[in-house]
């Protein structure tokens, strides 16, 4: 830790000074936990973000292309049977985990709390987010008499909070000793003028985005857990999609074939102006555009057949080897910039790591069978469309 001289002139140097008529008021303790605050944070890398605001960035249509994927519906049953039984392997060895990143704030649904802690009223039936997750993984239990890791990324606000409601809730049946915890890393947000937000008596920071669950895997040992326990291949998925479809052995045995440390489950992206990212290939190898940066020929290209030239829509539903996983951890992901709040926040992004990989698989599936998020309060991807998926799939 750096004592309050130093903090200063690290203050002073990045025109952080506000920061330090701030600090001059606060007791003892609450100073404490501020010089703590800021020997953590790399004034340098938070100087290069915010310049880099200013420059815009614009996809290089040049280097993008289409991606190859391979439609789940459309490998027939002898081929299916055969990657069946190789991917029935991986979960029977013990050699599979899954993970859930649960670190997003969300913002947009408007809950106070982990948005796996959500509840849905489902016909009468009261259910957490968290537990319809439980249960998808459950059905491994009863298929393969095993059940798969589980490790839940939170971040440093609600990570408290997510332990303690799955302790309430006897981690709904599943086996504890499977379960793990891990905290992702978070950055400063920044004002429209680059300066540091005091909130609290601490600097105001948010979690560094869905990308930070390969450094924080790292960081807290869940790599080093994984190499232990012989894992082999790992699912990871938003929490936010309460269809998802973690045991899968049909994807697990194709991504083997197919001789991939990475894969990717897509739908076909239902409008060009829907909230997804796409994947593709930049400069030949896989990659992925946000929504966001989407640009407008991209958008709305379609092919003879009248279908999106980029249309396979991202569900975050990702297969990587763990050496993969540890291959992206010791890599510095790009940065992208979210205005939220009048406030700048950056966030790395998980796919942005299979660029390091030399190719992907991308496996369509159908969206009524594995795609219903929840993301907004109302309206599209609201828990009442989720709802409805969800309820269809179950025939209830
Ligand atoms: C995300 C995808 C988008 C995809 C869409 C499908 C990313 C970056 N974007 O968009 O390509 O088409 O879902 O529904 O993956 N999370 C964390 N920590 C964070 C931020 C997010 O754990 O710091 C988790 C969230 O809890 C959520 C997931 O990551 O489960 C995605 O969240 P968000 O970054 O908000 O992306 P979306 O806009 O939902």
């Amino acid at each position: 830790m750096i004592d309050q001289e130093m903090a200063k002139i690290e203050l002073k140097k990045y025109n952080q000074e506000h920061i330090i008529e701030q600090m001059e008021k606060l007791n003892n303790l609450e100073k404490k936990e501020l010089l703590e605050q800021i020997s953590q944070i790399d004034f340098e890398e938070i100087t290069k973000l915010y310049k880099n605001i200013k420059t815009k960035k614009e996809i290089n249509q040049t280097q993008i292309t289409p991606i190859y994927y391979i439609d789940k519906e459309k490998i027939n049953d002898t081929e299916k049977n055969r990657l069946q039984e190789n991917g029935e392997q991986i979960i029977k060895n013990d050699q599979y985990a899954v993970v859930t990143m649960a670190g997003g704030q969300g913002t947009r649904l408007g809950f106070n709390g982990p948005k796996g802690t959500f509840k849905l009223n489902i016909d009468d039936n009261e259910k957490y987010i968290f537990e319809i997750l439980a249960e998808s993984l459950k059905k491994s239990k009863k298929l393969y008499n095993i059940l798969p890791y589980w490790y839940i990324m939170t971040s440093e606000q609600n990570n408290n909070q997510t332990i303690e409601f799955f302790e309430e809730h006897n981690y709904f049946e599943y086996d504890k000793e499977k379960v793990k915890f891990f905290k992702q890393g978070e950055l400063p947000v920044l004002t429209e003028d680059g300066k540091l937000v005091i909130e609290n008596s601490k600097i105001k920071t948010a979690s560094n985005g869905n990308g930070g669950v390969y450094s924080a895997m790292k960081k807290s040992k869940i790599l080093d857990d994984m190499k232990s326990k012989n894992i082999k291949w790992v699912y990871i998925f938003g929490v936010d999609n309460i269809m998802v479809n973690p045991i899968d052995p049909i994807f697990i045995g194709l991504t083997i074939k197919q001789n991939m440390q990475v894969a990717s489950k897509s739908v076909a992206k239902a409008y060009p102006e829907e909230k997804v990212g796409v994947f593709c290939k930049r400069n030949g190898r896989p990659s992925t555009v946000e929504y966001i940066e989407l640009s407008e020929k991209m958008r709305i290209e379609c092919n003879k057949n009248g279908e999106l030239v980029y249309g396979e829509a991202n569900i975050i539903s990702h297969l990587l080897t763990v050496e993969a996983i540890e291959k992206i951890s010791n890599k510095d992901l790009k940065y992208h910039v979210a205005v939220k709040n009048n406030l700048y926040k950056f966030e790395t992004f998980v796919f942005d790591g299979f660029e390091y990989l030399d190719d992907m698989l991308v496996m369509r599936v159908k969206r009524d069978e594995e795609f219903a998020p929840i993301k907004n309060k109302e309206g599209i991807d609201s828990p009442e469309t989720a709802k409805e998926i969800y309820k269809r799939k179950l025939n209830i």
